[in-house]
């Protein structure tokens, strides 16, 4: 495998920290990655803080005592694009401060004109697109920072691994400004990632997440075209992974091969991100979904007829251009009727540049939209509280990730939060979980032993 990618999990080493002109204080340069928005993102940042290790760079926890500070950006929504700003403004105040402070900004704020966001943003050292790490190494390199690639330090250990195979979107969905940021889709080739996943496994790993936009058009511009299910069964080959899983799967693109698939390797965890977006055909066409309510319904009951233990989650916007009051009830209903285990509910926010921004008028009062968020929402808890409620007094299989606040954390294999209390070392076992309170987000149990 390429050097370079044994340093792509990089996780940020959240280590006490001395004050700037503190006792102790080390001559390590000391940064500090603050990262908002979707998986994606926070492996790129993972991937960023494996360079930054490699290269003796320390982890610190907080802007105010970083030497470089990094932003990983969002702007899917004015609100992420919002926190974005005003953070960029209080870098501005620090680097008033403390004049040697770095600050490099990457994520989806990053677009083609960085001259306008120069002139914006002056006090920002550089800005780079999400994944082009090479900007950042040749920055670093031109300020005697060095950063390389190819160089392993051992860094710390995550059992739960993210592991982007494809950048880029191709679809254009009229809301959405991804395609516009992160570009065409590349497929990363299969036995990189493969390989990627081994290393990973040998360090500790147990479980790999496998990241796209969507994950369906996966090896499509490859030689061969390799696709998921392909990568599936090569991975499901290495012996000490214990999990798999990927997102977001496009109810327009997944196949019943890649259900099958699922449903026949063991690794692969009884789970799916399949965003409908809208239960209105009208509305779907709009949004340039291609599928219709009645081809994701069928899909859903496919998906629950082969694997049956399938844990659902999905995406809804509420107040697209024109959504009316009927068109919103659909989508209530196709909610109350599939029953998800999980839905991210947004408010449509008109995003600069797309088809929907050029096209339609924003025009359901934001008081309407907060008034159908809320209603999916307040339905959405009834339901998981119900799903989850069916889990009281059972045992579950917890991959444990770390702790928080005196309890061990992890996931089920169909994604549920679970906590526990024991004095134990779990990072990185399976524990076996007896069930005894639920809620509609998380659960709480009694470890086995
Ligand atoms: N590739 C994934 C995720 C894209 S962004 C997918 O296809 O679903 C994550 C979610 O943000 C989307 O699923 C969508 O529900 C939401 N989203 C994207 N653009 C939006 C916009 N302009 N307004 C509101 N929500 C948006
Ligand atoms: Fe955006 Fe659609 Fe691509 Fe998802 S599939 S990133 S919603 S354009
Ligand atoms: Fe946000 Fe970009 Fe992900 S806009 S949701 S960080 S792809």
């Amino acid at each position: 495998m390429k050097a370079s990618s044994l340093i792509e999990q990089g996780i940020k080493r959240e280590q006490p920290c001395n004050q700037r002109s503190g006792e102790g204080e080390s001559t390590m340069p000391r940064y500090f990655i603050w990262t908002i928005g979707c998986q994606m993102n926070k492996a790129e940042s993972q991937r960023i803080a494996g360079y930054l290790d490699a290269a003796g760079h320390q982890a610190t926890t907080s802007f105010s005592h970083a030497d470089l500070v990094i932003l990983n950006t969002c702007v899917v929504r004015q609100s992420a694009e919002n926190k974005v700003s005003g953070t960029l403004g209080l870098l501005k105040g620090l680097r008033n401060k403390h004049p040697n402070l770095r600050i490099l900004v990457t994520g989806c704020l990053v677009n083609a004109d960085t001259q306008e966001l120069r002139r914006r943003f002056p006090y920002v050292d550089l800005w780079f697109k999400p994944g082009d790490y090479s900007e950042l190494i040749s920055w670093s390199q031109k300020r005697g920072i060095p950063i390389k690639q190819g160089v392993n330090l051992p860094r710390a250990f995550s059992p739960c691994a993210l592991i982007p195979i494809i950048q880029g979107c191709d679809n254009f969905c009229s809301y959405c400004i991804v395609p516009y940021r992160r570009g065409r889709e590349v497929s990363r080739p299969l036995g990189e990632i493969v390989c990627e996943a081994e290393e990973l496994v040998r360090r500790g790993a147990k479980e790999v997440t496998l990241l796209g936009q969507n994950v369906d058009s996966y090896g499509h511009d490859l030689p061969g075209h390799p696709d998921l299910a392909d990568l599936l069964n090569e991975l499901s080959n290495i012996d000490d992974l214990l999990r798999i899983r990927f997102l977001t799967n496009h109810p327009k693109d997944i196949t019943l091969k890649l259900i099958e698939t699922m449903a026949s390797l063991d690794k692969v965890c009884e789970h799916l991100e399949l965003p409908v977006q809208a239960g209105d055909d009208d509305i779907l066409r709009a949004m340039r979904r291609g599928y219709t309510v009645e081809r994701y319904r069928e899909l859903v009951h496919t998906i629950r007829r082969k694997i049956p233990q399938i844990s659902l989650s999905t995406d809804i916007i509420v107040g697209f251009p024109g959504e009316t009051e009927e068109q919103f009830e659909r989508s209530f209903t196709l909610v109350r009727e599939t029953r998800f285990d999980v839905i991210h509910v947004a408010a449509y926010s008109p995003r600069p540049g797309t088809i929907a921004w050029r096209e339609y008028q924003d025009n359901i009062p934001s008081d309407i939209k907060k008034e159908r968020l809320h209603k999916i929402e307040e339905l959405q808890t009834a339901i998981a509280s119900e799903i989850n409620s069916q889990l009281q007094g059972k045992q579950v299989e917890v991959l444990v990730e770390g702790r928080k606040r005196e309890k061990w954390f992890g996931r089920t294999r169909s994604n549920k939060l679970v906590f526990f209390e024991d004095a134990g070392d779990w990072l990185g076992q399976l524990a076996r979980v007896q069930i005894e309170k639920t809620s509609p987000w998380s659960l709480i149990g009694k470890v086995k032993k």
